[in-house]
C-alpha cells in the first residue's frame, strides 16, 4: 500500500497513457485541445496518486499547450480533483437535499465513527479519506455516496459497514483511472 508519504508531487505519464492522451486530445477540433482538460486531470489524478499537485496541473497544462492557470482554475471548481495528498480510497458523501433528507446526516457520523476522523480528513494508515460532496446526480436513490468510479446508493449503516469491511479486507483503492 502506498503511504501519504509515497506520493509525489512531480507526475509524468506513462508511454501507454500518453498514447490514450493523444486520442483523447484527437476527439477534439484543431486549437480546442482545452476541451480535453477535464479527461486528462481525471487521468492524472488517478495515475500521481489520487491528488493534483501544483507540478502535475503545470505538466498537464504542458501537454494541451494552456496556460497553468487555466488549470488550476479548472481543478479548484470541482470537487472530485484532490488538491492535497488523500487516502487510497476517497468516500464522497452526497449532502445535498434529497440525500440530506433521505439520512446522509446519520451516513457521514456513521462513516465518521468507523473512521474515527471528520469529514474532510484522511486515516492516519493513509486508507480512507472522507469528503462531504453536492448533488451526485443520482438523488432518485438518495442517500448516495461515490468511491472512486462506484456509486452506492440507497445506503444505510450496514451497507457503510459492509463497504468499510470489504475494502479493509483487501488493499483497496478508489485510484482506477476511468479512460483505461
Ligand atoms: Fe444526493 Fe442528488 S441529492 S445524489
Amino acid at each position: 500500500m502506498k503511504t501519504m508519504e509515497d506520493q509525489r508531487t512531480s507526475f509524468e505519464f506513462d508511454k501507454e497513457s500518453l498514447a490514450l492522451v493523444e486520442k483523447i486530445i484527437a476527439r477534439y477540433p484543431p486549437g480546442k485541445q482545452k476541451s480535453a482538460l477535464l479527461p486528462l486531470l481525471h487521468m492524472a489524478q488517478a495515475e500521481a496518486g489520487g491528488w493534483l499537485s501544483r507540478e502535475t496541473m503545470d505538466y498537464v497544462a504542458s501537454l494541451l499547450k494552456l496556460q497553468p492557470v487555466e488549470v488550476y482554475e479548472v481543478a479548484t471548481f470541482y470537487t472530485m480533483f484532490n488538491l492535497q495528498p488523500v487516502g487510497n480510497c476517497v468516500i464522497e458523501v452526497c449532502r445535498t437535499g434529497p440525500c440530506w433528507l433521505n439520512g446522509a446526516e446519520e451516513i457521514i457520523a456513521h462513516l465518521e465513527h468507523r473512521l474515527q476522523i471528520k469529514a474532510g480528513e484522511t486515516t492516519p494508515d493513509g486508507k480512507f479519506t472522507l469528503k462531504t460532496v453536492e448533488c451526485l446526480a443520482a438523488c432518485g436513490n438518495a442517500p448516495v455516496m461515490q468511491a472512486g468510479i462506484k456509486y452506492y446508493e440507497n445506503l444505510d449503516v450496514e451497507k457503510i459497514d459492509a463497504f468499510l469491511d470489504d475494502c479493509s479486507s483487501k488493499d483497496a483503492t478508489t485510484r482506477q483511472n476511468p479512460y483505461k
